[in-house]
């Protein structure tokens, strides 16, 4: 596909490069986890190297994925605060369902989709992470009483089944918005997409809220 003539910054490579590395430790950790959930996936830790190495392994991979989403979350907690805009965006989900975005009500830099996205993995994914340390045994297993452990294993579990279908809609989301997953991979999204899916941060751009660096004509 040849690139357009006029692009818009949408992700820096430190934006991009923290997301994928917390999409990757993600992935990891869904693999690891679901053939620690059930003996029916067990067969998961073939990928790992065996049980005893995706157990040990799985831990760390979480330490990761903290470090890096509290990273996303340093870049991208004020471009999910919450305002009036979301309600308006809400109320017209069908359209943005099937694709017919001409009269949904313009939004920001993010819609109300993404933000709960955001914030959801905001929640989860520090539950994930205390409740991991509770029954991550061979550091924290004395620290704490079998009955405090099999609760913490509990709210991992559903924490878990809980992220996994917040991260569904997301991924669901960036293939059927067209042309979003380029902003994630290459950084940049056209005017007409930004006209399309983020009106309102479109026109910030154009009056130059943003700094006059975002939008660029190709070399
Ligand atoms: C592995 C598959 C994934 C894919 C294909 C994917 C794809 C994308 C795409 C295309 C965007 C840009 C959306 C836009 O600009 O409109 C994005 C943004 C984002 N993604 Fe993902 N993602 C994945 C996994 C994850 C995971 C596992 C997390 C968190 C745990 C995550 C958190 C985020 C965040 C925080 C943003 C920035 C949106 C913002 O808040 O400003 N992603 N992702």
């Amino acid at each position: 596909m040849t690139r357009p003539n006029t692009v818009i910054i949408r992700y820096t490579m430190a934006n991009r490069v923290n997301h994928w590395i917390t999409a990757i430790c993600f992935v990891l950790l869904v693999l690891s986890g679901l053939s620690m959930f059930h003996p029916m996936l067990f067969f998961l830790s073939g990928l790992f190297g065996g049980g005893q190495w995706t157990r040990a392994v799985h831990p760390w991979i979480g330490c990761v994925l903290l470090i890096s989403y509290l990273g996303l979350i340093i870049q991208f907690w004020r471009a999910n605060l919450v305002n009036r805009d979301d309600a308006a965006w809400m109320k017209s989900i069908k359209e943005v369902l099937v694709n017919d975005e001409d009269h949904v009500p313009p939004v920001g830099r993010n819609n109300a989709g993404q933000k709960f996205v955001f914030w959801s993995m905001t929640l989860l994914i520090p539950v994930l992470f205390f409740t991991g340390l509770v029954i991550w045994e061979v550091y924290f297993g004395e620290a704490t009483s079998i009955p405090v452990q099999r609760v913490a294993v509990l709210i991992h579990s559903m924490a878990a089944i809980a992220a996994i279908l917040v991260w569904i809609t997301h991924v669901y989301a960036a293939i059927w918005v067209r042309n979003s997953v380029r902003g994630m991979t290459q950084g940049y999204v056209t005017p007409g997409w930004a006209w399309r899916h983020h009106r309102k941060w479109l026109s910030e751009l154009a009056s130059g809220q943003h700094g006059k660096t975002t939008i660029r004509k190709r070399p």
